[in-house]
């Protein structure tokens, strides 16, 4: 059921795409459903733009459906960027990286003109927080101090393991350490995204404050249009 709302989502975010257009490809499993559609549009409707995307996840399925894809870097405008979150708030800030694609999706975000965020109605929260810690990009030698950071406004840090397939620490597609940090119910989320940004070595995080500007959430009902 899930999963057919997440397409519901993904499929109308897409819709949006237009031939010449520059887009910004998310990470996860909505923003999948998008990329099916990208593709299918390709086919069907001779659609043509090129994609950039937030993960190496991203990358290899954009390979299998022939999406053409441009390196980030060279890149300083998109027309829009469709990617899922993790939790949404009523001013559409939002929580992501539970895919630690995080820090990638935040610089993509912040090269287009609209950043369209695509997801089932379970992501929807009155505050966030209420379900998911923080998670966090951390250059290794910074770790000590992001965990110093962390502590001195009121929250844990965790570092995430990669679980079965490695020891250790979950490493991101840039090489750092992935970590998430509780600070149980975000009052003041605008306060902490400014105090995380200002942190050393802390090369991103997964609050997104005011960068979200339109959204697709599809529910029991349908699928919402939030612009
Ligand atoms: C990736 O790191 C995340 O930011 C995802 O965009 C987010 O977790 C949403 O993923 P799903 O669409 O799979 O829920």
């Amino acid at each position: 059921m899930t999963d057919n709302l997440k397409k519901q989502a993904g499929i109308a975010a897409a819709n949006l795409a237009q031939s010449g257009m520059g887009i910004g490809l998310g990470t996860g499993s909505t923003v999948f459903f998008a990329l099916e559609r990208l593709a299918e549009r390709q086919k069907t409707e001779n659609l043509k733009f090129f994609g950039v995307s937030t993960s190496f996840s991203t990358t290899l399925l954009c390979r299998k459906m022939g999406i053409e894809l441009r390196d980030c870097g060279g890149v300083s405008h998109l027309d829009m960027a469709i990617d899922g979150a993790d939790e949404i708030d009523p001013n559409l800030n939002l929580i992501k990286g539970r895919g630690a694609a995080h820090l990638l999706e935040k610089i993509v975000a912040s090269l287009a003109e609209k950043f369209i965020i695509v997801a089932d109605s379970a992501k929807k929260v009155k505050n966030l927080g209420e379900k998911f810690p923080v998670p966090l990009e951390i250059i290794p030698s910074a770790l000590g101090l992001a965990e110093a950071k962390i502590k001195s406004l009121g929250g844990i840090l965790e570092v995430r393991m990669a679980g079965t397939c490695k020891d250790g620490p979950t490493i991101s597609d840039s090489g750092n350490i992935i970590a998430d940090a509780n600070f149980g119910v975000i009052k003041e989320p605008a306060a902490l995204c400014k105090e995380l940004d200002s942190t050393p070595g802390l090369a991103g995080h997964g609050l997104f404050i005011g960068i979200a500007k339109e959204a697709f959430i599809a529910g029991e009902a349908g699928v919402e249009h939030i612009v």
